[in-house]
């Protein structure tokens, strides 16, 4: 062979192991998990694992991680219990604060839509009204609907949770100035 070939593999040698110790990492850290959408990503908060003797098995519980947040948690957190309970909890209740915001939002708007129906109002007065009713509940019931009481994508929930306190306030606003129409705050979802 000739030399140049040598340097080549030398070379194609040193980058291998480059991208090697880094994907080693990565996949020994599972990092790829909270990048796919695979639904193994679930597994590993919330069915534990536990060793017997040399091998790894599921304990086959899905449950709250909270429940044991040492095998949930500690396999990649080297933070305390306390502390990664706390930071589950402060997350969970801003995302509580804001539902009930949210919740009261649709209320007030639903109180306003009964109080002008009983005072004589028609259907195609209360269109407009009733529209941004229904997207404010459908936000408010998806935030609801995905379990996890805001941790597992706070930011995600807060957007949506805005986006539901906008269309109940936007549904008031068209209940009392009919014209012109008031859309303007409520951005296109992306
Ligand atoms: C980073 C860890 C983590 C990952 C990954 C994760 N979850 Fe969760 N999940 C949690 C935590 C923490 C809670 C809140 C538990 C509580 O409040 O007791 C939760 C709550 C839930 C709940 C509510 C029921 C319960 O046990 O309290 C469901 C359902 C759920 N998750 C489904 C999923 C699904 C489906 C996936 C994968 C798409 C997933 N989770 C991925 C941490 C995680
Ligand atoms: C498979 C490994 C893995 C498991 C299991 C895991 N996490 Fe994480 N967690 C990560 C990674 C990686 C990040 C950083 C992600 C990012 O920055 O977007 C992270 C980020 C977080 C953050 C945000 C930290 C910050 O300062 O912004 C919190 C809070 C958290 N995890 C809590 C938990 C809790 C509670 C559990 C158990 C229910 C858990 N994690 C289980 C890998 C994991």
């Amino acid at each position: 062979m000739r030399p140049r070939s040598w340097l080549f593999i030398a070379l194609g040698a040193c980058v291998g192991l480059a991208f090697g110790i880094g994907g080693f990492t990565f996949t020994y850290a599972k990092g790829y998990s909270y990048l796919t959408h695979d639904p193994a990503a679930c597994a590993n908060c919330h069915v534990a694992y536990k060793r017997e003797g040399a091998m790894k098995i599921s304990d086959h519980h899905v449950r709250s991680p909270l429940l044991n947040i040492n095998r949930a948690c500690q396999t990649c957190h080297k933070w305390s219990e306390e502390e990664l309970k706390g930071r589950v909890e402060t997350l969970q209740a801003r995302n509580q604060k804001l539902r009930g915001t949210a919740m009261d939002a649709l209320v007030d708007l639903i109180h306003e839509l009964k109080a002008r129906k009983d005072t004589g109002a028609t259907d195609a007065e209360l269109a407009e009204a009733r529209g941004f009713q229904r997207k404010a509940q459908f936000y408010l019931d998806f935030v609801e609907a995905e379990n996890s009481s805001g941790f597992h994508a706070p930011q995600e929930a807060a957007r949506i949770l805005g986006d539901s306190i906008n269309f109940s306030r936007l549904g008031q606003s068209a209940l009392r100035n009919p014209q012109p129409v008031q859309q303007t705050a409520a951005p296109k979802d992306p």
